[in-house]
C-alpha cells in the first residue's frame, strides 16, 4: 500500500471516538479492507471444519475467504494437513470442488500432481534441471481442538497454548473430541464482514430482533435484570467444572498468543438448550449428566464463536468474501454416536439459530446500506454493546500492527 494511503489509515484509526461506533470509512475503504485481510485473516485461527467431515484418507474439503481458497485433507496416515489451492506451476487451482476424495492433488490445467502431504510427485515433460523437491504446495498450519480443525496462513502463527491450558478440561468435559457436525449452512450477507461481527457481539438487538432467541436466553433481558439472574445462576453452581470465566480477550492478549474467552450465561426458567421454547433437542454432550439450564460463549481467535449448550454446540465464523460481502458459517454439532431421527431431529435442532440467523441476515443488510449513506455519523454505544467495544478496541490496535513482534509467554 502506498505510504500516503497507509497514513490515511493510520488516521482514520486514530481518529475513532472510543465508545462510538465505527466510522463509515472502515465499512467501505478498500485500504482499510486490504490492512484487514493482512493483520487479522492472514494471521489468526480461523474455525475451517471438523474432523468428521474428513474420515478417509483422501478426504479433502475447501475453505475460503476474500480471495484464497485453502485445501483440508486427511492423509494416509490420518494426519490433517491444510495446502493453499494454488498450483505451483502458474497457479491454477487445484481442487475445484468443495468436497471430495482424491489419490492424489492433480492440477487440471497441465496436470502436475501432489501427494496428499503436498509433495510435487509428477510434473510433465519438465526439463532435465528441474527440482520437484522445490516445489510443493504451501502449507498451511493446521491445530486440532478436540475434533475442530483450526487453521493459520501466518508463517508464525499466534499460540493456541494459553487457551488449552485454561480450556482443556472444560473441553474435554463437553465431549469436544467426541462431536460431529449435523447440519451446516452458509449465510452469504452483501455487507461488510465486522458488521456481522459486531452484531453477533452485542445483545442489544436481541429483544427487539429476536423473539424466538429472546424466551430461551436471559441475555436478552436488560443489564441489571441479566446480572441478578447470572449471579444467581453462578452461586446454585459455583462448584461445577462448567463454571468457570476464562479471560483472555483479544485486548489483553499480545499478539502472539490467540486470544480467548469463556463464559457461561443463563438461560430463562425452565429452558435447557437453545431451541423452540428452549426445549432439549439432543442426547447430553461428553460426561455432562445433566442440564443445568445454561448456554456457555467461547470464543478462540477474533471471528470464530461457539455456543455451548448442554446437548449440542453452536459453531459460527464469519468470512469476508470481498469489501462488502461476507459469509457467516454455521455449524450445529452433537454427539458423533447421536443418531439423526432417533436421537435428534435436524429440523428441531437448527430452528432457533437458522431462524435468528436469517433475521440477522436482514438486521446486517440494512445496517450496511445505513452506513454506506452520506449522512451516516458514528453513534453512542450501549452498555449492553460491551463486547462489540471489546472487540473495536482489539480491532483498532491489531491494524496497526503491521510489523510487530511481540512474544507468547502466558
Ligand atoms: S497451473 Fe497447474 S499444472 Fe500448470
Ligand atoms: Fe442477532
Amino acid at each position: 500500500m502506498p505510504p500516503s494511503k497507509q497514513r490515511a489509515v493510520e488516521q482514520l484509526i486514530a481518529s475513532h471516538q472510543t465508545g462510538y461506533a465505527l466510522d463509515q470509512a472502515f465499512y467501505v475503504s478498500p485500504e482499510v479492507y486490504q490492512r484487514e485481510i493482512d493483520t487479522i485473516y492472514l494471521k489468526h485461527w480461523l474455525f475451517a471444519g471438523h474432523d468428521s467431515q474428513i474420515p478417509n484418507s483422501g478426504d479433502f474439503f475447501t475453505f475460503e475467504f476474500d480471495t484464497e481458497s485453502i485445501i483440508v485433507i486427511r492423509d494416509k496416515d490420518n494426519s490433517i494437513h491444510a495446502h493453499m489451492n494454488v498450483c505451483r506451476h502458474r497457479g491454477s487451482r487445484l481442487c475445484l470442488d468443495k468436497t471430495g476424495t482424491v489419490k492424489l492433488l492433480s492440477c487440471p490445467y497441465h496436470a502436475w500432481s501432489y501427494n496428499l502431504s503436498g509433495e510435487l510427485i509428477a510434473a510433465r515433460n519438465m526439463p532435465a534441471d528441474f527440482e520437484r523437491a522445490n516445489h510443493s504446495l504451501h502449507k498451511v498450519h493446521v491445530e486440532l481442538v478436540g475434533g475442530l480443525i483450526f487453521i493459520c496462513l501466518a508463517p508464525e502463527p499466534p499460540s493456541l497454548a494459553p487457551m488449552r491450558n485454561d480450556l482443556d478440561e472444560v473441553l474435554q468435559h463437553y465431549g469436544f473430541d467426541a462431536l460431529k457436525i449435523a447440519e451446516q449452512k452458509s449465510y452469504r450477507i452483501p455487507a461488510n464482514w465486522k458488521l456481522a461481527v459486531e452484531n453477533y457481539q452485542e445483545c442489544y438487538h436481541c429483544a427487539p430482533s429476536h423473539q424466538e432467541f429472546a424466551q430461551v436466553h436471559a441475555m436478552a433481558r436488560a443489564p441489571d435484570e441479566f446480572k441478578q439472574l447470572k449471579t444467581e445462576f453462578w452461586q446454585a453452581h459455583k462448584n461445577d467444572l462448567k463454571f468457570q470465566q476464562h479471560n483472555y480477550y483479544f485486548d489483553l492478549a499480545p499478539s502472539a498468543c490467540e486470544g480467548y474467552q469463556y463464559d457461561r450465561n443463563p438461560l430463562l426458567k425452565g429452558c435447557v438448550s437453545g431451541s423452540l421454547g428452549g426445549a432439549a433437542v439432543a442426547p447430553l454432550l461428553g460426561d455432562i449428566s445433566a442440564y443445568d439450564g445454561g448456554a456457555s460463549e467461547l470464543m478462540i481467535g477474533p471471528v470464530n464463536f461457539f455456543l455451548l449448550y448442554d446437548d449440542h454446540i453452536l459453531g459460527y465464523r464469519f468470512l469476508p468474501l470481498s469489501l462488502d460481502e461476507c459469509a457467516c458459517d454455521v455449524f450445529w454439532l452433537v454427539r458423533e454416536d447421536a443418531e439423526q431421527d432417533k436421537d435428534y431431529a435436524l429440523d428441531t435442532l437448527t430452528w432457533l439459530w437458522d431462524t435468528t440467523t436469517q433475521a440477522d441476515k436482514a438486521i446486517i443488510m440494512n445496517n450496511q446500506k445505513g452506513v454506506s449513506s452520506r449522512f451516516y455519523r458514528p453513534g453512542r454505544l450501549a452498555e449492553m454493546e460491551h463486547f462489540q467495544q471489546s472487540f473495536l478496541n482489539w480491532y483498532l490496535t491489531n491494524l496497526n500492527k503491521v510489523n510487530d513482534n511481540e512474544v507468547c509467554d502466558k
